[in-house]
């Protein structure tokens, strides 16, 4: 049977597969399938809930990115934002698809030396480093910290042993038009300094022998769909003086949603250079960090249904929740969702996809049209590539998901389900093992 991308009467899947993975299709008889596996089998190998992600499309849109910002402006680096998708796996696409790397911690730092990402390729965020991880991180060898204040210079001149490239961060005072939770830009932004703050600091690391300041660095937040932001980011940073290098961050957006028509990566680039054009030195160079528009379309969930309960509303319950999908409760992110090994079927009902942790806040979607839903029922949520996993928890006790990778036909396990032992690991390492 052919691969397709059916909308049947009845129901909107002809614009789900705008937001579903690039390669995604439906079999003829009606099963979603990714890189050429369908999710039954992907569920029934790997089991439930499973993080799915499409290989070629996830690095098609790292070309995008990559490719795109070389061909607009040539002295420029892509840093991939790890924090969106720390997997080891995914580093390793990273460094084979010519990405740079940002981490945010030492644990991020060892999954991505864990992946053999060249050390020359990291950058170092964060607004409360240790000392332990400016170590760990020295000792490495990498590329660049990014600054974020007074107290981590203190620090560093304390742990400097040898010349280390740095930028600082400063907060440039753009309110990004998105949740408040994911908006870091604004005056009283916790990251970076503000611009009045920044000149001392600068002169303080352009004066110390064993510090290499390179430039300043902005991250006026995630999920932003306004490209003119980018471009006021862009602006404001180059009030702050003459460099040789400007990080301008992350944040593009995405859709997640039927409504959500979030910019290409065509029009973000387009924008941002056009900015730097305008306000940057012409030979400066130029750094972004996407992390949630390179791994969100690429990356879906797949869910068992596990209850059906009419009690006046319906409310369809799967294996998961709030556990492995975090930020629908920070910050309220809507997603869309449907039974995915029925895909034929009108959609004649619409329900409360709810998750199995102890919150009422554990609502998936918040009325998800599908058809009538049975126990057993394969769910998809589109476009949770970014920040689920990272986020993912032991509430309830519930276990880390795995992820898979699929491509032509094949799927690969790239990071394994968390087992009763591993938690028993952490809790009574004396029972560790014991169980079946
Ligand atoms: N650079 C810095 C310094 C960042 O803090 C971030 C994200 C990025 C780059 C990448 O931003 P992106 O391109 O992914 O938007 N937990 C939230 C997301 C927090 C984003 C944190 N910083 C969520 O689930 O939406």
């Amino acid at each position: 049977m052919t691969a397709t991308r059916p909308a049947p009467e009845g129901t909107r899947l002809g614009e789900l597969w705008r937001i579903l993975p690039e390669e995604a299709t439906a079999s003829g008889d009606g099963v979603l399938e990714i890189g050429g596996v369908a999710v039954t089998e992907l569920a029934e190998r790997f089991g439930t809930p499973l993080h799915v992600y499409d290989e070629a499309g996830l690095r098609r849109q790292i070309r995008r990115f990559v490719d795109g910002l070389r061909d607009r402006w040539p002295n420029s680096e892509v840093l991939f934002a790890s924090k969106s998708l720390p997997a080891v796996g995914m580093y390793r696409i990273a460094q084979e698809e010519g990405l740079s790397v940002d981490i945010a911690g030492g644990g991020e730092l060892q999954l991505a030396l864990a992946a053999g990402v060249d050390p020359a390729r990291l950058h170092f965020h964060g607004n409360a480093k240790t000392d332990a991880e400016l170590r760990m991180a020295l000792d490495a060898g990498i590329d660049t910290i990014i600054v974020d204040n007074d107290d981590e210079l203190d620090r560093l001149e304390r742990l400097l042993e040898r010349p280390q490239r740095l930028l600082l961060r400063v907060i440039p005072g753009v309110e990004a038009k998105t949740h408040a939770s994911q908006a870091t830009g604004g005056v009283h932004s916790k990251f970076g300094l503000p611009l009045d703050q920044a000149e001392r600091a600068i002169a303080r690391m352009q004066t110390h022998p064993l510090m290499r300041f390179e430039g300043v660095h902005l991250h006026i937040g995630s999920q932003i769909l306004d490209t003119a932001q980018f471009a006021e980011a862009v602006a404001k940073i180059s009030t702050v003086g003459t460099f040789g290098t400007y990080d301008v961050g992350g944040g593009l957006g995405i859709s997640y949603t039927y409504a959500e028509e979030a910019p290409s990566v065509e029009s973000y680039l387009d924008a941002i250079v056009a900015a730097a054009r305008a306000y940057l030195p012409a030979d400066a160079r130029l750094l972004i960090e996407p992390g949630r528009s390179i791994v969100a379309r690429a990356g879906v969930t797949l869910y068992r249904i596990t209850t059906v309960k009419r009690t006046g509303r319906t409310f369809v319950a799967v294996d998961g929740g709030l556990a492995d999908q975090m930020d629908i409760a920070l910050t309220q992110q809507r997603y869309e969702a449907i039974i995915a090994d029925r895909l034929h079927e009108p959609w004649t009902e619409t329900v409360q996809l709810v998750g199995r942790q102890c919150e009422s806040g554990d609502l998936l979607v918040d009325g998800a049209p599908m058809p009538p839903a049975r126990v057993g029922d394969l769910v998809v949520m589109a476009g949770t590539g970014a920040y689920a996993y990272t986020m993912s928890n032991n509430y309830n006790g519930a276990l880390k998901p795995a992820i898979v990778f699929v491509g032509d036909g094949d799927a690969r396990l790239v990071t394994r389900r968390e087992t009763y032992d591993d938690l028993l690991a952490t809790h009574a390492p004396a029972l560790a093992g014991a169980l079946v």
